[in-house]
């Protein structure tokens, strides 16, 4: 060690200059580190319960949703499950009410995002109307079937994936604000995706609608974290559900083991965060690679599955 001290010293001004550089770079690299392991594995969850009775869950009924409500009940906050199949809110509602968590109360609202229009608007907030709201959960969401270019999805799939996407973040946050300024304590958590963070070929519009979801919350971020109102954003990678049509595997957790973690970061002071630790550390080195390596890599993944997907496509309307 002294040896190494001892040439530094010795050494040219400008090696000088470097190594300082160097040296600061790594400490910072290493207390980000340090921070990141904080938040991942130490410290502990918020009672959510403080910031008030109900959390309100959409696209509740399944995958990521659905186990943010289990969660959520679990730890003894009633439940506003919002989707758009009555049978499968019923079944979640039954599935909780079995657990008998002590004054968990469950409602739903049926709502089918893709058709929110003005009465479809009205009915979700008389459904909200009076209840105290310390949560909301923007989860609900959906992608394209596979990859395709954009001149390929239909119409019907562009307007979907605006308003399930982008317009209900938007109207649900404004539904439950006002109450939760009134209060000065809430957490809003947006559910994004990996493919926010990177060009993504193929998928482009629902890459843009989850960037959309990340800039919204952190100007929400900016403007409400001094009022009491937390404003968060998660980004999944792939999870195992319906949507991803993936299994489970050391990148790919179950939605309960998303929302187990997911909901040891909602109300902390971090606007974008990967609860899933193998996500982050995923994020962190894909961040470090030239963009356009990680673009035509996307690319062609893509490019096979949608090839897969328009096989398919091709073979079920033959047999129509
Ligand atoms: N899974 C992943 O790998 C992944 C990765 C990144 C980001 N995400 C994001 O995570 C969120 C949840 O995804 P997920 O994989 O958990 O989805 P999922 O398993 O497909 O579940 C979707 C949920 O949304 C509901 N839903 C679907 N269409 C609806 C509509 N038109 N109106 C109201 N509710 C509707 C479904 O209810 P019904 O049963 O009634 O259809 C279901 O409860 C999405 O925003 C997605 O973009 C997921």
């Amino acid at each position: 060690m002294s040896s190494i001290v001892d040439s530094i010293q010795s050494a040219d001004p400008a090696v000088k200059v470097l190594a300082g550089v160097g040296a600061i770079i790594l400490a910072t690299a290493f207390l980000e580190f340090l921070g990141q392991v904080n938040r991942q594995f130490i410290r502990s969850g918020k009672n959510l319960k403080k910031y008030g009775k109900y959390a309100v869950i959409t696209g509740a009924t399944d995958g990521i949703g659905k186990a943010y409500a289990m969660a959520l009940a679990k730890k003894g906050m009633s439940i506003v499950l919002i989707s758009r199949t009555e049978a499968k809110l019923v079944a979640v509602k039954e599935e909780i009410d079995a657990k008998n968590y002590a004054d968990v109360d469950v409602k739903y609202i049926v709502c089918d995002y893709s058709k929110f229009d003005d009465k479809a608007k009205a009915a979700v907030k008389a459904g909200l109307d009076g209840l105290d709201i310390g949560v909301l959960i923007n989860n609900v969401g959906v992608s394209y079937r596979y990859p395709r270019f954009f001149h390929e999805i239909t119409d019907e799939e562009v307007i979907n994936l605006t308003e399930m996407n982008v317009n209900s973040t938007v109207w649900m946050t404004r539904f439950v604000l006002p109450q939760m300024l009134e209060k000065k304590k809430g957490a809003i958590v947006n559910i994004s995706s990996g493919s926010a963070m990177y060009t993504l070929p193929l998928l482009a519009q629902y890459s843009a609608a989850k960037s959309f979801i990340e800039k919204f919350t952190l100007a929400l971020h900016a403007e409400y974290s001094s009022k009491g109102v937390s404003v968060q954003c998660q980004i999944p990678f792939y999870v195992s559900t319906k949507l991803a049509k993936m299994r489970k595997s050391f990148t790919v957790p179950t939605p309960d083991q998303f929302a187990k973690l997911g909901c040891k970061f909602i109300g902390h002071d971090d606007p974008v965060v990967s609860p899933y630790w193998v996500h982050a550390v995923m994020g962190y080195f894909m961040d470090r690679l030239p963009s356009f390596i990680v673009t035509k890599g996307i690319m062609s993944m893509h490019l096979g599955i949608r090839k897969r997907g328009l096989k398919k496509d091709a073979k079920n309307a033959k047999s129509e």
